[in-house]
Parts: structure tokens; C-alpha cells; sequence
């Protein structure tokens, strides 16, 4: 009860304080580094008090506004870009509004880095419409702590509300995740990233969720079950708590194209596609595994999976990039057939992160029943 009182007033206090909204082009919103801050007034140490006191955004709940170098018990708080970000405490929410185009499809990025709490998770929604997603942020990619995400949505109105919220209950309200640079970009409708030779959508992962240009990271995509409104593109993820990363023809060694995916979690996180299919009849999945010249080495191994077809594929990785191709025949026993792409272990690499094998260039074909008799014929 109490709870949705103040989120009405919230709401009310957001109608009030109409201001310009931001209509959308690919990158960084207005003040989405947070280096604009609060006046001194509007703070009480390191927390924001006023709801529209960071320009550009309107706050709900405990939120503090960090520069980097402040110290926070013995750690010491860093900050991925410029000097500031922003520290979401329990039930803490940072929201923008943002003129978009109805029926489009946009991915968020966003950089975070957790805390003191261990289970730490952020609902990133749009409103009207809603559309809502829960990202667990508690295992960290990067050896900085700072790791960047993504998430998407399909505009149901011109004019949106993107928030980030920490569900989170600590007793330390100055627990909570830190937050840094929001971005948004726009991506082809998932019906739209197929070419006429391919069966897979968007198999080259040449659409993906916006990095940022000085990132050396990629970017993290969080489970999503559905394909509909997934950052990458015709991809879901599946997994309780785990991710794939995104990485970028710029900062990795990417087989083909401008972007690949890094398996990073074993097989705690499966990358999946749907493809109908004809049962009965041949289809030959082809596919390139890698590594992101990122400093992953040793005995690397993608399994493939397609219908009831399996495929491992060893590679040997130095850690500098390079990447073999792989391919899986089989007979689809269903309309449907999921293609699926697992990392067969957990790799590190030498500072402790987790790391894994590239797959990227996917391309599913029938195969002909007159190309099955000429193989019969030459053998
Ligand atoms: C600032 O925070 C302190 C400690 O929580 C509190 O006692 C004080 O009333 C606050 N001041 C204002 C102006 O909110
Ligand atoms: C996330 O936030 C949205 C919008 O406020 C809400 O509708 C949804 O229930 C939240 N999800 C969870 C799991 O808290
Ligand atoms: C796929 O197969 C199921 C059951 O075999 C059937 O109910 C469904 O209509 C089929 N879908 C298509 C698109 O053919």
C-alpha cells in the first residue's frame, strides 16, 4: 500500500516537471555519463535529494552521486569513464525520457559495477507499455569490476520512460550497484536481419547491442527467452544467471564481419535460435569458432547442437586471435529446430576473468536430395 502511494506520486511529480525530451539517435543519452551533477544544495554528503536534480534524469529512492577516488569502507571507488556515476541503494530507480519511433526496436547499454552485496540484480523497463527486464549483475566479466549490459525493447509510444531500478533489500543502504554511461541504439527489427542464403537470423551477428567506442570490454547480453525483443537480434540467451558477451570488430579479433559472440560461461549459458524446418528433410549447419585475442588460451571447445544433432568442436587457442570453421549435417525431426551454441568448460584467462570461444558467421542451408546422390556417386 505504502509502496504504491509513492509511486504514484512519483509519477505525478514526473507529469509536473515536463522538459525537453531527448529524441533518440545511436549513442550516449543527454548527460548519460552523469558528469553533470547535482548543485551542492541538492546533496546531503553524497546523496542526491532533489528528484530532478541530476540534469537530464529524475531520481526515486537512495541515490548518491559518486567521483571517482571516494572511498567507500577500504575500497576505493572507480569510475570507467570521466569522474562520476551514480549509486543505486535499495529500491533506488534513475529514469529519462526519450522521443522514439513507435513499433521500433532499441537496445540499451549501460555500465555497472557492484558493490558489497553478492546477488545484486537491476530492472531495466520502459513505460508506458511496460516492458521490463532483470539483469543479474553479480558475476563480474572485467578485472576493473566495471562490466557493460544490454537489454531491449520495441516502442509502443512515441515518447518513453527508460528506467534502471535496484530491487535490491540491504541493510546497508549505501550497498548497490554503481551505475555509468547509458546508451541507446536503434536495431533492425528482428524479422529484417535475414538474408535470402541463410536460414539463421542475423547468423553473422553483424546487429548487436550499441559498445561503446573506448570499451575494450564488448558488452554483456543477459538472459532473455524470447527473440522478439532481444538485443541481439533473432538471438535468445538461456540461462538462470549467466551471459554472453558481445564483442566488436574494433577491440577483438572477430572472424567475419563487425561483431562475433564470446561464450563466457561454460555451459551455464546456452546461445539459441529457433529456424523451422521441414522434418524429415537435410539441413547443414556451418559455423566459425574462434578467440577474441583477448588473452584466452589453451584448449578451447564449442558444442553445437541442432535438433538432435550434436557437434563438438576443439580449438586451440593462444589467446590472439584466429578461428577454424565447423559443420553439422542432420535431418530436422520437427517444424522447428533449435539451433544451440554452448562453451564446453569455463575458461580464464591469466587475471582471473572469465573468458571463452568466438562463434560467429551461423548459416543453416538445406541440402538437396541431388547433392546427397552426386556425394553417393563420387565415393
Ligand atoms: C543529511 O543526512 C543526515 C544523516 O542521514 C541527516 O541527519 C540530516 O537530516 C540530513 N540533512 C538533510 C538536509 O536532509
Ligand atoms: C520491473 O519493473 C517493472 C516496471 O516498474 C515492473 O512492472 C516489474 O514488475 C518489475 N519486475 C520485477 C521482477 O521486479
Ligand atoms: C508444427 O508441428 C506441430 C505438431 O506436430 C503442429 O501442431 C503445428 O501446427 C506445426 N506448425 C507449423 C507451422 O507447421
Amino acid at each position: 500500500m505504502v509502496k504504491s502511494t509513492r509511486s504514484v506520486a512519483f509519477v505525478i511529480l514526473i507529469g509536473v516537471a515536463a522538459r525537453a525530451v531527448f529524441a533518440v539517435t545511436d549513442g550516449l543519452l543527454p548527460n548519460g555519463h552523469f558528469e553533470q551533477g547535482p548543485a551542492k544544495s541538492e546533496l546531503n554528503g553524497t546523496r542526491v535529494l532533489g528528484p530532478y536534480s541530476i540534469p537530464h534524469w529524475a531520481i526515486s529512492g537512495f541515490v548518491e552521486y559518486i567521483e571517482s577516488g571516494q572511498k567507500q569502507d577500504d575500497m576505493l571507488l572507480q569510475v570507467p569513464e570521466g569522474e562520476r556515476a551514480v549509486r543505486l541503494g535499495n529500491d533506488a530507480t534513475i529514469q529519462q525520457q526519450l522521443a522514439v519511433t513507435r513499433h521500433t526496436y532499441y537496445s540499451i547499454t549501460f555500465s555497472a559495477s557492484r558493490t558489497c552485496a553478492q546477488a545484486e540484480r537491476l530492472n531495466v523497463s520502459v513505460t508506458p507499455g511496460p516492458q521490463s527486464g532483470v539483469l543479474p549483475i553479480q558475476t563480474v566479466y572485467t578485472s576493473s569490476g566495471w562490466d557493460s549490459y544490454s537489454w531491449a525493447f520495441k516502442a509502443k509510444h512515441s515518447t518513453v520512460w527508460i528506467s534502471i531500478h535496484n530491487p535490491g533489500h540491504e541493510d546497508d543502504p549505501a550497498c548497490g550497484p554503481l551505475i555509468d554511461r547509458v546508451a541507446v541504439k536503434t536495431l533492425r527489427s528482428p524479422h529484417h536481419v535475414k538474408t535470402a542464403d541463410n536460414m539463421m537470423r542475423n547468423g553473422d551477428f553483424e546487429d548487436g547491442p550499441y559498445i561503446f567506442g573506448d570499451t575494450p570490454w564488448g558488452v554483456l547480453v543477459p538472459p532473455i527467452t524470447e527473440d522478439e525483443h532481444s538485443p541481439l537480434p533473432g538471438w535468445m540467451i538461456m540461462s538462470d544467471t549467466k551471459v554472453v558477451k558481445y564483442v566488436d570488430a574494433p577491440h577483438h579479433a572477430v572472424p567475419c564481419g563487425a561483431g562475433a559472440v564470446e561464450l563466457v560461461a561454460g555451459r551455464e549459458c546456452a546461445l539459441v535460435q529457433e529456424v523451422r524446418t521441414v522434418p524429415r528433410r537435410s539441413y547443414k549447419l556451418s559455423f566459425a569458432v574462434g578467440d577474441a585475442a583477448t588473452g584466452c588460451q589453451g584448449y578451447l571447445a564449442v558444442e553445437a547442437y541442432a535438433g538432435r544433432a550434436t557437434l563438438n568442436v576443439p580449438y586451440e587457442s593462444r589467446g590472439t586471435g584466429g578461428y577454424k570453421r565447423a559443420e553439422l549435417e542432420f535431418v530436422a525431426s520437427d517444424n522447428l529446430t533449435r539451433v544451440v551454441f554452448q562453451s564446453a568448460n569455463h575458461y580464464v584467462k591469466s587475471d582471473a576473468t572469465l573468458c571463452g570461444p568466438v562463434v560467429d558467421d551461423v548459416r543453416l542451408v538445406p541440402v538437396h536430395a541431388h547433392m546427397h546422390a552426386a556425394r553417393r556417386l563420387r565415393r
